[in-house]
């Protein structure tokens, strides 16, 4: 753990914190590292937040060399800023960074450039209880290439905003849509890291199910249309009885950081029987309760799903049992309501 610190002695910012969306609010500054064409980082500095200059031939312009993180700061019962298993994220960058030919930025780095974006910018980190301070490091080919190959120089990014909930209105039962026309990964794809392509792909069959009157896309494996594989941006479970599965990782799934904290959180604190295996749509249709993970999501009911031309129903306005107690178990931990048994909790401030 390291050592927390009082905050620099700055009111806090005078902005709507009781109608906080899932949108940029743009801070005070950011943090910025580049790398030479040896590929050796320099050591990363705070700058004031700005728009960036880039090569028209820019790696990431061109073939879309670039991958992305989530995470959070949230302002919690004790008036600490803390941050959430943030190792998790920095490992997964790594991952991310490897699969497409980008010099990994040391994890160590990683934390010391979020921690210093977290407190240079403490301001605007939403109060206790009215939302959190969404984090997202990035990092991308900035040197120019014509042919396809990597980038010749890199830089990463870690800017941050004050956000409410990922999904408008708040906690709320989604109405989602299995797609049965398009997916999200490719067996031995890019579907396990968080590469900004994936995201780029799925802007088509979400703003389709969008004007259909969906939430979201549910996603099916490319190499097994009988397996559900995951939501757009979130991971995916079914609960029925005390038994919660969710779809293995294998390659085509994101490991969230939010999945396996809530594979814990069932197993250790909820005494429920979890899987991580293959799951059958069949089952999801057949299950009590369904929901959705993210850093951004946070824990989601799922309250419709239609496949086809049937819809199936699990919740419309009363959340389930079991997503409630996850939810606020989750929630709890990361505002400091509920005991960190698990050391997932990274303090930055105090204030
Ligand atoms: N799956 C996808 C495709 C995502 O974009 C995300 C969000 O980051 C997740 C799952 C959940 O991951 P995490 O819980 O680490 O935010
Ligand atoms: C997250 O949950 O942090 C994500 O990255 C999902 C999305 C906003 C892309």
């Amino acid at each position: 753990m390291t050592t927390t610190e009082v905050a620099v002695d700055r009111p806090l910012q005078d902005l709507d914190w009781d109608n906080l969306t899932f949108s940029v609010t743009p801070t005070r500054s950011m943090w910025l590292m580049e790398c030479d064409k040896e590929l050796v980082w320099n050591e990363g500095k705070l700058e004031p937040f700005r728009n960036l200059q880039m090569s028209p031939a820019a790696g990431v312009l061109n073939y879309g060399q670039g991958a992305f993180e989530g995470m959070k700061a949230y302002h919690t019962e004790k008036n600490r800023i803390v941050l959430f298993r943030p190792e998790e994220n920095a490992r997964r960058l790594v991952d991310s960074a490897t699969r497409l030919c980008m010099p990994p930025i040391p994890e160590e780095k990683f934390i010391e450039g979020v921690e210093a974006v977290v407190r240079d910018n403490a301001d605007f980190v939403p109060p206790f209880g009215r939302g959190s301070f969404y984090i997202r490091p990035i990092l991308w080919g900035s040197g120019p290439v014509l042919g396809v190959k990597p980038a010749p120089w890199f830089s990463f990014l870690i800017y941050a905003s004050p956000v409410g909930l990922y999904f408008k209105g708040g906690l709320r039962c989604l109405n989602l849509k299995v797609s049965h026309d398009f997916h999200r990964a490719a067996p031995h794809g890019t579907g396990n890291a968080k590469a900004i392509g994936n995201y780029a792909a799925s802007l088509y069959p979400l703003m389709q199910a969008k004007e259909e009157g969906f939430d979201e896309v549910i996603y099916l494996k490319a190499a097994n249309e009988e397996l559900v594989e995951e939501v757009g941006a979130a991971n995916i479970f079914a609960v029925k009885g005390n038994k919660m599965v969710t779809p293995r990782l294998g390659g085509s799934i994101l490991p969230g950081v939010t999945r396996d904290s809530v594979l814990t959180i069932a197993a250790e604190l909820m005494d429920m029987e979890t899987e991580e295996r293959d799951v059958t749509l069949e089952e999801v249709l057949d299950a009590d309760e369904v929901f959705c993970t993210g850093t951004a999501a946070v824990v989601m009911p799922i309250g419709k799903i239609t496949d086809k031309e049937n819809t199936k129903v699990y919740c419309e306005e009363q959340i389930g049992p079991v997503t409630r107690k996850l939810y606020d178990m989750l929630t709890g931990i990361q505002k400091e309501k509920v005991e960190d048994r698990f050391d997932w909790l990274r303090p930055v401030l105090e204030i």
